[in-house]
């Protein structure tokens, strides 16, 4: 019943902001409206230009679809923890949530700011190429399972993630835990630093 009332809101916010954001509200004519709805409200806190709100919440546009498909899945079952993200993913179903991903993924990841600071490559970023592709787009890898795109993700998101990982906060990948453990917060801030502004 709450996420339902939390969702009722946050679709009504939608409609109060259309007229302002009309020109880029979702309105896939193959999807039903109650669908173009929902995934307007995912921009309230994504962006309607796929730049966040603010940060942390990350970038969702252009981003792996089989990555966000398996989040929103572990949101949804709470194998990672983000009160707001397991509204948001009790509130589609099953099939809306496939639909979410791919229509999310197949949007253009946001321009970099023109003043965005550029760091240089710190050590040890040759092992998370290995995984997250050369260019750290991201990569689909066995079984249909996606690493996700790091290079133009906001600082404070990627620092407060693999902080996260870290910390054990967030286990839903056992690989992530252990690499993440292995560096030190200096270096993790360096990385995190780095892939922001790529
Ligand atoms: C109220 C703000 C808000 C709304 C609305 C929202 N999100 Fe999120 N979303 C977040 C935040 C914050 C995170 C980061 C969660 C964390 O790691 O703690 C996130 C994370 C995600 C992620 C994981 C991204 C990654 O890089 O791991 C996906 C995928 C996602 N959201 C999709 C959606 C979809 C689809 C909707 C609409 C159904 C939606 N979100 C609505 C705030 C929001
Ligand atoms: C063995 C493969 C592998 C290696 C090596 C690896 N990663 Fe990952 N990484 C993953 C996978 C898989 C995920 C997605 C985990 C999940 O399902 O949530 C991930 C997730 C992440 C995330 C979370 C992104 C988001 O949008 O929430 C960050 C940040 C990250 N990795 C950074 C790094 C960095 C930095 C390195 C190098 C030090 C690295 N990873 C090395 C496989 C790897």
């Amino acid at each position: 019943m709450r996420i339902r009332i939390m969702f009722g809101v946050l679709a009504a916010m939608t409609v109060l902001a259309a007229p302002a954001n009309a020109a880029s509200a979702v309105s896939e004519p193959a999807f039903p409206r109650e669908l173009n709805s929902k995934l307007n409200v995912c921009n309230l806190c994504h962006g309607s230009n796929g730049a966040p709100l603010r940060t942390p919440i990350p970038v969702i546009w252009g981003q792996q679809e089989n990555y966000m498909l398996k989040q929103l899945h572990d949101f949804h079952g709470g194998e990672r923890k983000a009160e707001v993200m397991k509204w948001m993913a009790e509130a589609l179903t099953t099939e809306e949530l496939s639909i979410a991903a791919k229509y999310f993924a197949s949007q253009k990841w946001p321009a970099k700011a023109a003043n965005a600071p550029a760091a240089a490559a710190p050590r040890g970023m040759a092992v998370c190429q290995a995984c997250h592709a050369q260019n750290f787009l991201g990569a689909v890898q066995a079984e249909g399972v996606s690493t996700p795109r790091l290079a133009g993700q906001s600082y404070d998101y990627l620092v407060e993630s693999m902080r996260r990982f870290a910390d054990g906060e967030r286990t839903n990948n056992a690989d992530m835990v252990q690499i993440m453990k292995d560096i030190t917060p200096a270096d993790r801030e360096a990385m995190a630093k780095y892939l922001s502004g790529l």
